[in-house]
């Protein structure tokens, strides 16, 4: 690796810090120590997501000296910010939710804010809870600077009675409880000890599946987004991602020579092995419109039906990111993909190598308990699949992982809530009934406004037992930790007028992942009778403030839910000024 100093005369950091005219930014930088070499130097943000919210970001700031020990040694001038993050373990199943997926662009707009400002000159990211990893991915192609992302790490599973648990354990059993089937004794023992450390929520939820994303998509280095959040060994990644973003600005590889077509590619079939949240079925749309690139949830979609399903992990299956780790990690289910011809090896990664020279460089093989050998898969088809029909015809996801093929395929009468607190209050009530479609509607990024997830309903109907005994759809989004029949994303949202604002209570519902169809058995005539009728989209309770603003920027679901034109759009790349 070349390590001499880096001419700044094309790069933004010489707006701030040469030539007499910048006299007095210098006098800012000479304020907080840094001498005249490192002044010089290329400066490097190191942008994390800490806060106190959550443990899933508390290791942030840990890691993020390790970076900037690794940028100090390969002559770059690091200068850390923060940036928000919500936390979905604490926001769902109220209001607050409503703040989540409107943070990932927040996290993406106040990085790219920081960045342009202070004419920094590539990026280190750090991110932990859900939507911080996608938006801070998000701002690395936007800004297109060099960069590499660093995943904060999952938390240790928890011990209850003898098996380890996870959050998810403890959101199903208030379910448990409602039911009568826990003790108030039992579900206090379990909060105390379902979350034992810092880190992420522990399943292939939507923290861990976008993690598994940023090292098969190329913009972080190879295993490190398995170790958890409290191992040591996660500050020598944090030193190796340091130095790793100043050799790509010396060999001036960026975040767009990185995340092509073929890297989206790769990322969704991580997302489809792993039986990874839907959720990625809107980070993956948006993270390509921040390149320019076209791929939207039906390409997500097709690349989930003909990935196999080979890594048994929660909520669908059995295990956590710690063991996924002790299992090789990430690298090697990209070689199991890469022996079914179904990895696209020659794409870049922040290493400098390409994937399939980062896969030669791994050792050991699936172990055949976590990662399957990819001839024997737990299924087929991906953990994840998109449906379409007349009453989706934007599409819906929905995560199958972990059901059986008759559990894939349901038909009933629809159950219809205005908003996530009635159907909540129904199956806390139990006025809900076995065989019933339950439909959740203006629950859609510009309805809700903001997409909620569903995990508190949910979670509920699993506690209850019920969770495979009814379906579940929304034009909102699930959790990664969701259980059961519960398709997302359903588009156009009701807001828009979408054929979810027309469902009556009773009318028949169809799901059906095999033949990826969503379909209600209402005649064309019917519901164009029921459009024209239709009353205007649900007044919300955000009439100012960035909620509202969200609502009326957002797009829609199946394009990510993103909020500007993207990079088709641009006149500039801000790494160029
Ligand atoms: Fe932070 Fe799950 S709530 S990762």
């Amino acid at each position: 690796m070349n390590s001499g100093p880096i001419d700044k005369s094309n790069l933004p950091s010489r707006h701030v810090t040469e030539g007499p005219e910048r006299a007095p930014h210098r006098s800012f930088l000479y304020a907080m120590g840094l001498t005249d070499t490192e002044i010089h130097q290329p400066l490097v943000g190191v942008a994390t997501c800490w806060n106190e919210a959550a443990p899933c970001n508390i290791a942030l700031n840990r890691q993020a000296q390790s970076v900037k020990t690794g940028v100090k040694v390969a002559k770059g001038t690091p200068r850390e910010f923060t940036t928000i993050t919500v936390t979905d373990g604490i926001a769902m199943g109220h209001e607050g939710m409503r703040s989540s997926l409107v943070s990932r662009d927040a996290i993406a707009d106040t990085v790219e804010l920081t960045m342009r400002g202070h004419c920094y000159d590539a990026l280190v990211g750090l991110a932990g809870c859900d939507k911080s990893l996608p938006g801070m991915m998000m701002a690395m192609i936007r800004l297109n600077v060099p960069s590499v992302f660093l995943y904060g790490g999952s938390i240790l599973p928890g011990r209850f009675e003898g098996r380890d648990v996870t959050i998810q354990d403890v959101f199903e059993a208030v379910g448990q409880h409602q039911a009568g089937n826990m003790s108030t004794e039992d579900l206090m023992r379990l909060e105390a000890v379902a979350c034992p450390s810092a880190g992420t929520c522990g399943g292939q939820f939507t923290a861990n599946t976008m993690a598994s994303v940023s090292e098969a998509i190329g913009l972080a280095l190879f295993q490190s987004a398995g170790a958890p959040a409290p191992y040591e060994s996660r500050d020598a990644f944090g030193v190796a991602s340091g130095e790793a973003v100043m050799n790509l600005l010396r060999l001036n590889i960026r975040p767009r020579d990185i995340v092509t077509r073929k890297a989206l590619e790769n990322a969704a079939r991580i997302v489809a092995c792993t039986g990874g949240s839907t959720n990625a079925g809107l980070h993956l749309p948006a993270i390509a419109h921040e390149a320019g690139i076209d791929f939207d949830l039906e390409d997500v979609c097709d690349i989930f039906r003909d990935t196999p399903y080979f890594v048994d992990l929660k909520p669908g299956g059995k295990y956590v990111a710690k063991d996924l780790f002790e299992a090789g990690g990430i690298p090697i289910v990209m070689r199991e993909l890469g022996r079914a011809g179904l990895l696209h090896e020659e794409c870049m990664t922040v290493s400098g190598r390409t994937i399939g020279e980062e896969v030669d460089r791994v050792a050991g093989e699936a172990d055949g308990k976590v990662i399957y050998a990819i001839e024997n898969p737990i299924s087929k088809t991906g953990g994840v699949v998109g449906l379409k029909g007349n009453l989706a015809p934007d599409g819906a996801i929905v995560k199958i992982a972990g059901m059986t093929e008759e559990e894939t395929v349901f038909t009933g009468p629809a159950n219809v809530f205005e908003c996530e607190e009635d159907a909540f209050e129904a199956v806390q009530n139990r006025t809900y009934k076995e065989g019933q479609v339950l439909v959740i509607r203006n629950e859609g990024p510009a309805g809700g406004p903001g997409m909620r997830e569903m995990l508190s309903t949910t979670a509920a109907l699993s506690g209850q037992g019920m969770g495979k005994k009814v379906a579940l759809i929304t034009d909102g989004r699930f959790s990664g930790a969701t259980r059961g029949f519960c398709v997302g994303h359903v588009g156009p949202e009701a807001a828009h007028c979408g054929p979810i604002a027309l469902v009556k209570n009773g009318d028949m519902i169809t799901l059906d992942a095999h033949k990826g169809v969503i379909s209600i058995d209402v005649s064309d005539e019917e519901m164009a009778k029921r459009k024209a009728e239709w009353k205007g989209p649900r007044e919300t309770i955000y009439g100012a403030g960035s909620l509202w603003k969200y609502a009326q920027l957002v797009g829609g679901a199946n394009k990510g839910a993103v909020t500007h034109p993207g990079a088709k759009f641009e006149k500039h790349i801000y790494a160029d000024l």
